[in-house]
């Protein structure tokens, strides 16, 4: 997951691989609060693993369900079988931004009889949930608003269901949000023990593919609903949960749209069919699936079988579409940013329910197109875009609002035409369903120019502290070549070769094929980790002396390359700006005085308990200075372009935003705010 301020995606140009995705949201929350109303365990294959996913299972535990999260990536829920246990009649449960636990938990905590409070995020006391509120409150449940009237937090009071007034229909609003009929679905078999519940919907019902699911999921628990249209639907008395032992967790169809729509948007890589989506086909319960049609009337190419689906570019430019999208409301605002790709104006209708998700949908998706150059109008239940000809497209920081919709449908953005980088904002606000989202997509995407940045120095000038810190805020990768020299040095010695012209070409065949990986912070050689071992001076020592060999640095060349990887790289070292990536976007130069940089050094020595004294690492320093810069075979030099930063009187966070200020001068964006 990228936890960074911004994420920068660099200008992408073609696609092609397999993608696996995380499973769905709906069926995620869904199947959690079956399994934790029905009596036994049940085992959840393939449960997603996100912010909305782990307030319900915080929230199942504290209401005392076994909740086991086992090595395999199985879920096991033990469940209440419909009754509280004594201890758990009262809890404060906070439920962040998920409506899918927020809502059916309303319902179910009303039923089930105790004293709760349920909160979330700011922005969850702003969506609705007045209408569910009406309905159980009708039936007789007690439910006070906190803050809102009509809106979260709220407490739920206790009640005895034999004051349950069940003769008559239960009614609730199906034109707000179909999660408040889910919500009644899921929980009212509680209180069918001894009689029919029936449940009407008032005004049209919206986003019905959501209630497919929730019927469908029910009967995997036992529970039959009779459905009348979509206006009345009737669970039979005597009906109860029963853990069907184990289920699966389709693929999430919302999250399958960013990889079909750039399946119809990414020229394909060569040498690849386009990109194939495991876990969920054209066969799924789910109602967002029915992407696939709208990206198809666009021009997409699907094929389809079993838990999977296949894309590829069709009609290009993509064809402008004009789609009441009501049925798949999530899905819909990929199109918003397919539409930039099309052959005309494109408008999505009946996506009033966009106001009332993670944000006002329909302004922020105006918004951020606005900012890329579209033209955009939008009404109070659509949205008509303009596609973008080459030429015209803008850099753009596209802000997220805290929802991973916008962010991931924007990521798209980056196809564009004009080679233009995308900034995503907050990108972690993707964990909310899918928190390797943008690995997902770098793993299938090809780069027109993967960016890098260049730190080079004399030794103890802190060039490897300030590129690793750099790299961390921009989520680049990080390329300590220095090292690569050090290991190669210790299989040097290992080998019992040394650093002659003799040995040159054996040394080198290893630095070729050196089993090497940097992983959480180590440097492992073939799995042992070397980390301190290339760190002595001794090893300084042989790592200066292979680093001299032409061949070596030949041999490792290639490898540093293979470092350059999605969505950058920050690379320290020696020759990384003028040999290995002589076009790299900004290279700085750190350098420091003797006497500052023997004193770090001091430090630093002093606190790991060596005894040196200042006055002779200065004098060290100096001299491997001079070798460092008279030497022929890479010498110590700045790259002719690099820009020179003197950090002998700044802290590292002063170093940090000096390359900030130097990166975002050769970004095309306009300046953060
Ligand atoms: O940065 P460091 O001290 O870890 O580097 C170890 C040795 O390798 C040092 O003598 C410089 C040399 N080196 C090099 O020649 N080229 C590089 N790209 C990086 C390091």
């Amino acid at each position: 997951m990228f936890d960074t301020v911004f994420l920068d995606l660099p200008a992408l140009r073609a696609a092609g691989g397999t993608v696996r995705l995380p499973g769905s949201k709906s069926i995620s929350n869904r199947v959690l609060l079956l399994a934790a109303l029905a009596e036994g365990t049940t085992e959840v294959h393939d449960l997603l693993d996100s912010d909305d996913t782990r307030v319900m299972l915080a929230a199942l535990r504290q209401l005392g369900c076994g909740v086991e999260q086992r090595a395999d990536g199985v879920t096991r829920i033990t469940g209440l079988g419909g009754k509280l246990k004594d201890d758990a009649r009262q809890a404060e449960l906070f439920l962040g931004n998920a409506g899918t636990a927020m809502r059916p938990l309303t319902a179910a905590l009303s039923l089930l009889g105790g004293e709760f409070e349920l909160r979330g995020v700011p922005r969850m006391h702003e969506r609705p949930i007045g209408d569910l509120v009406d309905a159980l409150a009708g039936l007789g449940c007690e439910i006070d608003y906190l803050g809102n009237p009509g809106y979260p937090p709220l407490r739920i009071h206790p009640v005895a269901h034999e004051g349950l007034r069940l003769d008559a229909p239960i009614r609730v609003r199906g034109d707000v949000s179909s999660q408040f009929l889910t919500a009644l679905l899921l929980a009212l078999p509680l209180a069918s023990a001894r009689q029919d519940v029936v449940i009407e919907v008032i005004g049209e019902l919206i986003s019905k593919p959501y209630i497919e699911i929730t019927l469908n999921l029910l009967a995997r628990f036992g529970i039959d609903v009779q459905r009348e249209g979509w206006s009345r639907f009737t669970i039979a008395a005597g009906s109860q949960y029963r853990s069907p032992g184990s289920i699966h967790v389709e693929a999430d169809a919302s999250s399958a749209s960013y990889f079909i729509a750039l399946g119809a948007i990414a020229a394909p890589t060569p040498g690849q069919a386009g990109i194939r989506i495991e876990g969920v086909g054209a066969d799924s319960i789910q109602g967002d699936i029915r992407f696939v049609e709208a990206a198809q009337a666009m021009g997409a190419k699907v094929e389809s079988g079993t838990n999977w689906l296949q894309i590829s570019r069709g009609h290009w430019p993509l064809r402008a579409i004009d789609l009441d999208a009501n049925h798949i409301p999530d899905a819909a605002m990929t199109l918003a940013v397919m539409a930039l790709f099309a052959d005309g104006p494109s408008r999505l209708t009946n996506i009033a329910s966009w106001r009332v998700k993670e944000t006002d949908r329909i302004d922020a998706m105006a918004n951020e197109l606005r900012k890329l150059g579209a033209q955009v109008e939008t009404g109070p239940d659509f949205i008509r875009i303009q596609p973008l000809a080459a030429s015209t497209w803008r850099a753009a920081s596209i802000h997220t609002y805290d929802d991973h919709r916008v962010a991931m449908c924007f990521s798209l953005a980056a196809f564009n035409p004009d080679g233009l980088p995308v900034r995503i904002l907050d990108p972690k606000c993707v964990a909310k369903t899918f928190p390797d989202y943008f690995e997902a997509l770098f793993s299938v995407s090809e780069p027109a120019a993967v960016p890098v940045i260049c730190v080079d120095g004399p030794t103890a000038s802190g060039k490897g502290t300030l590129a690793m810190e750099v790299a961390r805020q921009l989520g680049y990768h990080y390329l300590d070549s220095g090292a690569l020299y050090r290991v190669t040095g210790l299989a040097m010695t290992r080998a019992g070769l040394t650093a002659t012209p003799e040995h040159e070409a054996r040394i080198a065949d290893m630095a070729r094929a050196l089993p090497l990986s940097f992983t959480d912070g180590k440097v492992l050689l073939a799995g042992e980790d070397v980390s301190e071992a290339i760190r002595t001076e001794a090893a300084g020592m042989d790592a200066s002396r292979v680093s001299a060999l032409p061949a070596v640095r030949l041999a490792l060349a290639d490898l540093q390359k293979c470092f350059r990887r999605l969505p950058g790289l920050v690379a320290d070292g020696r020759d990384m700006g003028t040999v290995i990536f002589p076009d790299a976007a900004l290279k700085v130069f750190l350098t420091a005085s003797a006497a500052h940089r023997a004193e770090r050094r001091y430090k630093q020595l002093i606190s790991k308990g060596i005894s040196v004294t200042l006055d002779g690492l200065r004098q060290d320093l100096e001299a491997r200075d001079a070798r460092d810069m008279s030497r022929s075979t890479a010498p110590l030099k700045p790259a002719q372009d690099a820009r020179l930063l003197d950090n002998s009187d700044q802290t590292i966070s002063q170093s940090v935003d000096q390359v900030f200020q130097w990166w975002e001068q050769v970004q095309p964006f306009e300046p953060l705010s």
